[in-house]
């Protein structure tokens, strides 16, 4: 019987999971299905519910209802609880269980596929909402020399360092506070791309040698990105490997077997992703 899993999501219809995981399927020989689904904006819960009903063994949750997914298990794992919001479900025993593997992936992209130490690093990580609270606790367990979180509104960032100070080094500021600093790795976890937009950053922000990180991912360069380029950061990456490596963690939780993850992230890339 094959085993068969999903991604709730509003919209879902640009999803890239459903292709990595039939990737990574064919590579370990793991005999499941894996579809998108539209959750109703009001309707995230009846649709997980409906989805297990009829068997479902697993899923992904992406925007908007990773909150909903962290309020709606039974139980969740110890880095779901931190990251304060959940984008893998594990369906079983009458339970459903939590996780979150965006933290891990962006960890793993840097470490492996971008080569890049974060041991005793200077890491600033940009924003303060959902997508940096998810990565933040991974990044103090890398033991960095400091996590600098910088954000628009710096009443977030001052309450996002606070939550996460128990776990290592980490201060919160606004963008002007930046102003004579300096970083090896320069995470932008803000929405600013989105709209097209650079959040007010400083210059002299990128120490040399140092990797710029968009944890978004399309063709173009970002405005963050451009701006890197410009002020000389040394290696600028989007977020199309934290997608690949979270689903790659992801499918280790449901099957217990670690996908290759280098040609299919080759393939995206090939793709025009
Ligand atoms: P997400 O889940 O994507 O993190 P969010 O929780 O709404 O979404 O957070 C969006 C983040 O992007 C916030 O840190 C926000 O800054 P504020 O807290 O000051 O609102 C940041 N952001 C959005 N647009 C921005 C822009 N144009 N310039 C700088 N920061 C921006």
């Amino acid at each position: 019987m094959t085993d068969r899993y999903c991604v709730f999501g509003n919209p879902i219809g640009h999803s890239k999971s459903p292709l990595i995981h039939a990737a990574f399927a064919r590579q370990t020989g793991e005999d499941i299905s894996y579809s998108a689904i539209l959750a109703p904006l009001d309707g995230f819960a009846a649709s997980v519910h409906a989805f297990v009903a009829a068997g479902g063994r697993g899923a992904n949750v992406t925007v908007p209802f990773k909150e909903q997914a962290w309020q709606l298990v039974s139980r969740r794992t110890a880095r779901a609880e931190l990251a304060g919001a959940v984008n893998t479900l594990v369906f079983g025993n009458a339970e459903i269980v939590g996780d979150n593997t965006d933290g891990a992936g962006l960890l793993l992209d840097i470490a492996l596929n971008l080569r890049c130490p974060l041991l005793a690093r200077r890491i600033l990580l940009l924003g303060a909402g959902g997508a940096a609270r998810g990565v933040s606790g991974p990044l103090l367990e890398a033991r960095p020399a400091a996590l600098v979180i910088a954000n628009r509104t710096a009443a977030r960032a001052h309450a996002l360092a606070g939550h996460f100070a128990p776990l290592g080094a980490v201060t919160g500021c606004s963008f002007s506070e930046l102003a004579g600093q300096s970083f090896d790795i320069v995470i932008n976890a803000t929405s600013a791309s989105l709209g097209d937009a650079l959040p007010p950053l400083p210059p002299g922000l990128f120490a040399a040698g140092s990797l710029a990180y968009e944890m978004m991912y399309g063709r173009e360069d970002t405005p963050f990105l451009a701006f890197a380029r410009a002020q000389g950061a040394a290696q600028l990456a989007d977020g199309l490997g934290m997608l690949v490596e979270q689903a790659a963690e992801a499918f280790h939780v449901w099957r217990g077997v670690r996908p290759d993850v280098a040609p299919v992230l080759a393939m995206l890339r090939n793709s025009g992703a």
